[in-house]
């Protein structure tokens, strides 16, 4: 982490004393900005762009250059370390990610590499440094991946389900493979945090989007115990690690014992609640739904203030959303909410 950076989210993840509650966005360079869509078509649609390190620099710093964010979050996908293991993959325009081989059998394994090229994924660390470069330590710049379990689930069912048959045979059947496939995600997870840790990114967000399909004891089992893997290596190098997850009411007591500084949370849980538990150990991240931002302007500002209230007056909350943006939201309504955090949230922080 670049020690000049003093800046609210680094205050906020420390817990220390801060003038407002800072705010960025999951998703925030998306198609819900027509500049985003733009780049998007120039590059030829999404992959081509997140291989493009200058426009996915420049898409990067789109919602930094409309909204007063306070991080930016590098533009990317969880799905680009499946590189590393051989899997080639393609986007398909409403449809999501659509992998043209996949994991679920042992002889499947031989496609996977001794070793991994981590070069292949350089288009990302080009992409680091060029936003580093450009936001010049004004603002944090967060890096990412996938937790091995949620990153798994795609290499397993090869696309965007909403069904999650094959994984959850492999789970249920307790097959052994599941292990191996993990354990690969883990391990190229590792290096591939690394470098992006060497190419400047001041905070790694861990996305365990589909934490939620496991149950309690298969949480700690297929995602947790990998997750502290790879934040092992993390924590030497002192970058704070954000964790997001969808079901973090029912895993409390597990979550207690992640070695992570934020929590990230969905909309589905009271943040009153969630602080009361876990609040001690961990910042908080969250937790406006994002379909309020369909409504109008005075049921957005009181479902924030009630969200701010509900954490108190204390430092420790960053404010988001409980899921990604979504394409059908208007720019003008972010603004909103990025202006009315910055001017109520004060009287939150004495
Ligand atoms: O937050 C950001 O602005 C950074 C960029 C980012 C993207 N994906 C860009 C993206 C991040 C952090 C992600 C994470 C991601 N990707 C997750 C975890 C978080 C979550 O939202 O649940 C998951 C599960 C994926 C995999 C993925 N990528 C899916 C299932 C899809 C299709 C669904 C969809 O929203 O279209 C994507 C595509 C994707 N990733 C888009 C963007 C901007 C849309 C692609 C487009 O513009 O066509």
């Amino acid at each position: 982490m670049s020690p000049s950076i003093n800046h609210l989210i680094l205050n906020a993840i420390q817990k220390k004393p801060i003038n407002r509650t800072p705010i960025w966005i999951m998703r925030q360079a998306g198609r819900y900005l027509p500049e985003y869509n733009k780049i998007k078509d120039k590059a030829g649609g999404f992959i081509n762009l997140l291989r493009n390190p200058d426009l996915a620099c420049e898409v990067t710093l789109q919602p930094l250059k409309r909204f007063n964010l306070d991080a930016a979050i590098i533009f990317s996908d969880i799905l680009v370390v499946a590189e590393l293991l051989n899997l080639e993959f393609e986007f398909i325009e409403k449809k999501g990610p659509v992998f043209f081989n996949t994991i679920t059998t042992k002889k499947d394994l031989g496609i996977v590499p001794n070793k991994f090229d981590i070069s292949k994924l350089n288009y990302v660390f080009e992409a680091i440094k060029l936003v580093k470069n450009e936001l010049n330590n004004s603002k944090p710049l967060i890096g990412f991946i996938g937790s091995p379990w949620t990153v798994a689930t795609y290499v397993v069912e090869g696309n965007s389900t909403k069904k999650f048959n094959k994984i959850n045979k492999l789970v249920d059947e307790e097959n052994p493979i599941i292990d191996d496939i993990l354990s690969l995600i883990t391990n190229a997870s590792i290096e591939y945090v690394q470098k992006q840790i060497d190419a400047g990114i001041d905070i790694i967000m861990i996305f365990d989007t589909w934490s939620n399909l496991l149950t309690k004891n298969n949480y700690q089992r297929y995602s947790l115990s990998y997750i502290n893997k790879i934040n092992e290596v993390i924590r030497k190098t002192k970058t704070p690690i954000i964790y997001y997850s969808r079901n973090t009411y029912e895993n409390l007591n597990l979550l207690k014992h992640l070695d992570v500084d934020v929590v990230g949370i969905n909309s589905d849980v009271d943040i009153k609640i969630v602080k009361k538990n876990i609040g001690e150990r961990f910042a908080l991240q969250g937790n406006l739904d994002v379909k309020i931002l369909k409504e109008d302007n005075n049921t957005i500002k009181n479902e924030v203030k009630k969200i701010l209230n509900n954490y108190g007056i204390e430092s420790g909350h960053i404010f988001n959303l409980g899921t990604g943006i979504t394409p059908d939201i208007k720019p003008e309504k972010v603004a909103l909410l990025v202006d009315f955090i910055q001017n109520i949230s004060p009287e939150y922080h004495l």
